[in-house]
């Protein structure tokens, strides 16, 4: 696989895969957060950068696009980093739950969400971020993607603006969980702040070196930056391969066999760890919220190239 990878013909294979599906138009754009329903839905970007550092790239790979609910991998990464795993699991399980992003997906006697891929388990995540307040939190969880990306990223304000003032399903789940003592002060603060890192602006390209530097145990393969203490990096991409994909994951998992996570945006990313990470971005999606032309392509290269991991 790695000598396929590193000649130029993977170019030109990921050249032929985005013609093959240049033109397919199945899914809609997210509209439920109504910013999003804005987007160029035919946008069309795919990147891959492997763990030595190597970047391929077709269509609108640098194309921003609002992060969503791939933020969740990452910042389960920094909360891990913050409180240690033992603490997080007397908040967060890591069961899939089956269900959609926004189940109210919770333990029944303790509160506990069932993972930290669905926006409960997020939200609580968010909260468990090192920092005095909202703004704290959400400035460690900024440089951390920076970390992950290698460049500096910004929010879309239009978008995080967007979701707050229409965000009562996630207003309602975290007050449930503060009503359960999983999170702890003013349960307003924690989903600000997630509302601001789910509109985290990256491209394709970004997303690839953020997978890719999953891949590369938790090391930025281009700036040789840190992201991730290494025992903590097969820790996130449990999460991912079990959870990442909603109510899809057993399906994406039986049928392209690698780590992922989506988000409402239009991304997705998957890693094969010790090899690469591979971003779409489109935003039409399927009704369970991920990307139609992402989930095509994931599976082609899983398929062309035998990468299903097990
Ligand atoms: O909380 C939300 O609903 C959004 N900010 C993120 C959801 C999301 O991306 C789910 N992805 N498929």
């Amino acid at each position: 696989m790695e000598a396929v990878v590193r000649t130029t013909s993977f170019q030109h294979y990921l050249d032929q895969l985005y013609a093959r599906f240049l033109d397919v138009r199945d899914g809609d754009v997210a509209n439920y957060i109504p910013e999003l329903a804005h987007v160029d839905a035919d946008a069309f970007g795919m990147a891959l950068v492997t763990v030595d550092g190597h970047v391929y790239q077709a269509g609108d790979s640098r194309t921003p696009f609002s992060i969503q609910s791939i933020s969740k991998a990452f910042t389960y990464g920094i909360a891990l980093e913050d409180q240690g795993p033992a603490r997080v699991a007397e908040k967060i399980d890591v069961e899939p739950s089956g269900e959609a992003f926004n189940s109210i997906s919770l333990e029944p006697k303790t509160g506990r969400p069932r993972n930290p891929m669905i926006n409960a388990g997020a939200i609580v995540a968010t909260s468990l971020v090192n920092g005095e307040d909202a703004a704290a939190r959400l400035e460690r969880i900024l440089a951390k993607f920076e970390h992950y990306a290698g460049r500096p990223l910004g929010i879309n304000p239009a978008i995080y603006e967007s979701e707050r003032s229409t965000g009562h399903r996630n207003r309602a789940i975290a007050h449930l969980l503060r009503n359960y003592e999983i999170l702890e002060g003013d349960p307003e603060e924690p989903l600000d702040a997630y509302f601001r890192q789910c509109a985290i602006e990256v491209t394709a390209r970004d997303l690839a070196l953020m997978g890719a530097t999953l891949a590369n145990d938790g090391v930025n393969p281009i700036t040789a930056v840190r992201a991730l203490p290494s025992p903590l990096v097969p820790n996130v991409l449990a999460v991912m391969a079990t959870c990442g994909m909603y109510d899809y994951s057993g399906n994406w998992i039986f049928q392209v066999g690698m780590p992922a996570k989506s988000g409402v945006g239009g991304g997705v990313v998957a890693v094969l760890p010790g090899q690469f990470g591979l971003a779409v971005y489109s935003p039409r999606l399927d009704a369970k919220g991920n990307s139609v032309r992402g989930i095509a392509v994931c599976e082609s290269v899983s398929r062309d190239f035998g990468m299903h991991m097990l």
